[in-house]
């Protein structure tokens, strides 16, 4: 047993006992570029071991039985950084795919990507069918990968999908609710997250989930993506156990 072991066991039990554990937990993995530079190594050194981490918070998610985690591994935005950091995360996610797809089947984790995969080389497009195609009949832990995903987008395409609908004559646009609309995005299956997790400090969104974060909780945390651990994400949890959900209402 490694050092450390014991202490995160009493970590786990007591998210655990604190009960509700989150259904839906998303991700924004952020400052890999951070944690490269105050090494003085290439931004690239950075994604790889966020690889790592990665890893570490699907663990954890199954540890906690928590059914869905959404990670933001690379934002329609992030298309506009040079040409060789995009080539390197395509490749690292295909090296992810590589390692970690016998894996995750085994671990019951079925993976999604969500996101515009029309912008996808040939080759990323490849893995990411092939992760899914490998997970698709699995259902303990759904792990929704948000890859060239930009949350205005994801609104946009539902939008327009219901307009052709109407056209269509299948619906009628007064009919359309808020089930509907869930229903026409990429995250559909998926509640919205109870708790969405910020890594690097950033108090800011990003595009990300815009429809589905109206009610969730947020934890943003110093961390540098790659020192995410399970120790962190079992801390973020028990953060979010301390919080009183209102949603609007007078509880008191
Ligand atoms: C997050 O880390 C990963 C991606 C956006 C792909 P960054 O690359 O944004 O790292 P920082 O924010 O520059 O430190
Ligand atoms: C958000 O991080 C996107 C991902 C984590 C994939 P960014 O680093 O791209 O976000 P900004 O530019 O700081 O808002
Ligand atoms: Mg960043």
């Amino acid at each position: 047993m490694t050092e450390g072991a014991p202490e995160l066991e009493q970590l786990l039990e007591r998210v655990v006992a604190g009960g509700h554990v989150p259904k839906h937990i998303a991700i924004i993995m952020d400052g890999n570029g951070r944690w490269a530079g105050e090494r003085g190594l290439p931004r690239f050194m950075g994604h790889r071991e966020g690889m790592k981490s990665v890893r570490r918070a699907v663990t954890g998610c199954l540890e906690m039985d928590v059914q869905h985690v959404t990670l933001y591994a690379f934002s329609k935005e992030n298309w506009s950084r040079p040409p060789d950091e995009i080539a390197a995360l395509m490749r690292l996610l295909s090296e992810y795919v590589d390692r970690e797809r016998k894996a995750l089947a085994e671990k019951g984790v079925r993976v999604r990507v969500i996101g515009d995969r029309a912008r996808l080389s040939p080759a990323a497009l490849q893995a990411v069918e092939s992760i899914e195609g490998a997970t698709a009949g699995e259902d303990t832990l759904v792990l929704n990968l948000a890859i060239s995903y930009g949350s205005r987008d994801e609104i946009l395409s539902a939008a327009r999908s219901l307009a052709r609908r109407c056209v269509a004559g299948e619906i009628d646009p007064d009919d359309i609710d808020e089930a509907d609309f869930a229903s026409a995005l990429y995250t559909t299956g998926s509640p919205d997250p109870d708790l969405l997790i910020r890594t690097s400090g950033e108090m800011r969104v990003s595009n990300f989930l815009l429809w589905q974060i109206a009610y969730s909780e947020i934890h943003v945390t110093e961390c540098l993506w790659p020192d995410f651990s399970e120790r962190d994400l079992y801390e973020a949890v028990l953060d979010y156990q301390r919080r009183e959900r209102r949603f609007g209402r007078v509880t008191r």
